[in-house]
């Protein structure tokens, strides 16, 4: 089976007309870029939100707009339209259109390939907060969730028109979970590899204070330890992110924990064991300094430089790996080298005694540090497996499997 569930899978994409309609670039560049195919119906209303050549842009294919254009039917009939795809998937869906699809109505080419279609609908409500809990479109959302269509939102918070509640769209990462959850769920049934698994994944950097104002850090941005928790939680585990300061948002379907330092991302590991599996990701500053100031730091004329004593800090990886009693059944960690990757990564294996360790070259040469591409060597006690050039989405994806099939093998052999 392929490792990103979305590859080639093919997505009818239904816009309606309402502000959120812009989102919607944003989540067909997302699953363009997880390989899926989309193709895009806007309604005449949606034109006034965004354009059909802007969509067109993104899709790589022509908008459908007209249920009685003449070439759109010679080249693609609206039932083949809705027949063609997956997944039928409406983002954002107006009062309107669930009003439409609430009542079999078929008066324009988005509603006709709703009601032509025999595969899933997944739709995104956005619309005011009064406009949804109105009684008429809640009558609506019982009707549709009866009829087996599946909701992702509406989200509450501040809305487009100035009012406060429930009526915002899903934002485009969750509607992108949604959508790959039903395809796990059709790929999987019953759950996804790593189902009743529990993984506890550290990313990020730690910020170390200096005085109330300042801290050591490092330019960790997270990116590869967040791949990773999206992708173990797609395959079904309950996942928890130990997360250092960073600027991405949490992953959906992910238990995150947002810390500083390392004692505190220490503190926080321990408190969620006991788990299954622990991916160590985190780029953990080794020091901190020994006494953080309780004020500022002042330079005085004159005065020398303040000498900042270190002291090391807890290494997390070493502390789960030789835990007694709650130790992870599998303990993975990660080891950035610039000479020598597997030499040293296998010294580092043994040294924290970790089970895998997940080695990459991060001299500048190879682009790796703050690039898109990775190439990554996976050490075991068994050996060393060498994977190709990978996006770093990718080495998440295929490590979440890799440990799936570990489980898999380990539970054959016992
Ligand atoms: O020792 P080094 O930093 O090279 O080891 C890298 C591995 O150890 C990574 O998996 C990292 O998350 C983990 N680590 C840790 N706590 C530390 C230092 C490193 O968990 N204090």
């Amino acid at each position: 089976m392929s490792e990103n569930i979305l590859k080639d899978r093919r997505v009818l994409l239904i816009i309606g007309g309402g502000i959120a309609a812009y989102k919607c670039l944003e989540l067909i560049r997302r699953l363009k870029e997880r390989g899926a195919a989309v193709r895009a119906i806007m309604t005449k209303a949606s034109h006034e939100f965004v354009t059909p050549l802007s969509v067109s842009s993104l899709t790589g294919d022509k908008v459908y707009t007209d249920l009685f254009s003449l070439t759109d039917e010679a080249e693609m009939g609206h039932i083949e339209l809705s027949r063609d795809a997956d997944l039928l998937v409406v983002a954002p869906a107006t009062a309107d259109i669930m009003a439409k699809m609430a009542n079999g109505l078929a008066n324009d080419l988005a509603s006709t390939a709703l009601l032509a279609t025999d595969k899933k609908v997944l739709i995104a409500p956005a619309m005011n907060v009064r406009m949804w809990t109105h009684r008429a479109t809640q009558r609506n959302f019982e009707t549709l969730l009866a009829d087996g269509v599946d909701f992702i939102g509406p989200n509450e918070g501040d809305m487009a028109c100035g009012e406060y509640g429930p009526g915002r769209m899903a934002e485009p990462a969750e509607i992108l979970a949604a959508i790959e959850a039903h395809f796990s769920e059709l790929a999987y049934p019953g759950g996804g590899p790593l189902k009743g698994k529990r993984i506890l994944i550290t990313s990020g950097p730690t910020h170390e204070p200096i005085d109330p104002v300042r801290y050591l850090a490092n330019r960790s941005s997270g990116k590869q330890g967040y791949a990773i928790a999206q992708a173990v939680a797609r395959l079904g585990a309950e996942t928890v992110l130990v997360s250092g300061p960073t600027i991405l948002p949490d992953p959906p379907g992910v238990t995150v924990t947002r810390v500083e330092t390392a004692r505190e991302m220490l503190a926080a590991c321990e408190a969620a064991l006991p788990a299954d599996i622990a991916i160590c990701a985190a780029a953990v500053a080794d020091w901190r300094v020994a006494s953080d100031a309780e004020q500022k730091l002042k330079k005085a004329p004159g005065e020398q430089a303040p000498a900042l004593a270190l002291v090391e800090n807890p290494d997390i990886l070493a502390t789960l790996s030789q835990m007694k009693g709650k130790r992870p059944a599998l303990v993975v960690g990660f080891a950035a080298e610039t000479e020598k990757v597997i030499e040293h990564a296998t010294a580092k294996r043994q040294r924290k005694g970790c089970d895998w360790i997940v080695a990459n070259d991060v001299s500048p040469a190879t682009g790796v540090m703050g690039g898109d591409l990775n190439t990554v060597h996976l050490i075991t006690r068994e050996g060393q497996e060498d994977w190709p050039l990978l996006p770093k989405q990718a080495v998440a994806e295929r490590l979440a499997r890799r440990i799936a099939d570990h489980f898999v093998t380990s539970k054959a052999a016992e």
